[in-house]
């Protein structure tokens, strides 16, 4: 996978993409990366990338023009299956399975604003796909950026050691994950499940199963509704 990323701020995404999984990911080719700085696409000597809004309110607003001179360029250099994403608090809600559905294309374009807002016209003007990480606002496209390619990355194959990890993860199958415990047994007083040592197998997994489902009954009933999994 290649995702290119349109920002104001390229230098924020330098150590994260060079640590941890993403970093091993690039190390193996899994995924690349291109950062592509917004202001390079301006054409007036202050190198501006915003403006008042018509007719008054709040902070600045992303102008049109660098954007669009920035993702068409951008785009005539990928292949015709690139997908254009727009980081925004108003965007359809990052979840796990568009999470799946974005680790299955060939390219990604991230495009990260700042200031108070874009203009429309980048929406509705660009064919984009605009992806909200939650329902809060950060100062900018950037950390959200970085937390969708941190969560797509994560599911590209190859990526982590052991694929059984991504699923059984919190999210996958709709449900949240069932408790982990490592040594020691006992830890101030607090002590592992016994089912976890009985080397039971079915019983195990039956009781995994069984705390995924009460865990996300008591904190996240959202996900057990209508089109959530099918619970025994
Ligand atoms: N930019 C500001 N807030 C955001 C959010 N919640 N998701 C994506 N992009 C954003």
């Amino acid at each position: 996978m290649r995702i290119h990323v349109l920002t104001l701020f390229p230098e924020v995404f330098a150590p994260f993409v060079e640590t941890s999984i993403v970093g091993r990911a690039v190390e193996a080719g899994i995924v690349s990366f291109g950062f592509t700085q917004l202001r390079e696409y301006t054409e007036d000597k202050h190198r501006s990338v915003d403006d008042r809004p018509f007719a008054g309110g709040a902070g600045m607003v992303l102008t049109c023009g660098p954007v669009f001179r920035a993702v068409e360029d951008i785009s005539a250099r990928c292949g015709p299956g690139l997908t254009r994403i727009l980081l925004t608090p108003q965007g359809e809600r990052l979840s796990q399975p568009l999470v799946w559905e974005l680790s299955r294309q060939d390219e990604l374009l991230l495009i990260c604003g700042h200031y108070e807002g874009f203009d429309e016209r980048i929406r509705t003007g660009l064919g984009v796909r605009e992806v909200s990480i939650g329902d809060y606002v950060v100062s900018g496209g950037e950390s959200a950026a970085v937390v969708l390619i941190d969560a797509v990355v994560r599911l590209l194959p190859g990526a982590l050691g052991d694929a059984a990890s991504v699923e059984e993860e919190s999210h996958e199958g709709g449900l949240l994950e069932y408790p982990q415990y490592t040594r020691p047994r006992v830890f101030r007083g607090m002590e592992v499940p016994e089912v976890l040592i009985s080397g039971d197998h079915a019983k195990i997994e039956a009781w995994r199963r069984a705390q995924a489902i009460e865990r996300t009954q008591a904190r996240r009933p959202d996900l057990l509704a209508d089109d959530g999994p099918v619970v025994e």
